[in-house]
């Protein structure tokens, strides 16, 4: 199974460096984005909720680079080497709110 690459471009990536991200990605990988092959499924995606941490490269939706850099966006994607992706966290708006009023 090939291993899935998802950079974000939302605003705050991008002015963090995302495309430089995603030029490194297309070198090394030889794929554009929205392309796969035997090893990668590499495309860009909407926000991940880490904007404060730009930019940020989810990896088999289960780990989130934050701060990814060209020299070693690579070896983190390859090894999975990041912060766990949190996704579907449930919030109980109500009891929130009911704290705050
Ligand atoms: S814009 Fe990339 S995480 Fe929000």
């Amino acid at each position: 199974m090939n291993k899935k690459i998802r950079v974000c471009d939302g605003g705050s990536c991008l002015y963090d460096g995302a495309v430089k991200i995603l030029r490194t990605i297309e070198e090394q990988t030889g794929l554009a984005p929205g392309q796969s092959n035997n090893e990668y499924d590499f495309d860009r995606c909407d926000c991940t909720g880490h904007c404060g941490m730009g930019p940020n490269v989810v990896v088999d939706d289960e780990v989130v680079i934050h701060e990814a850099e060209e020299e070693t966006v690579m070896e983190k994607i390859n090894k999975k080497e990041g912060a766990p992706l949190i996704q579907g966290v449930d919030v109980d708006i109500d009891a929130i709110m009911k704290d705050l009023v």
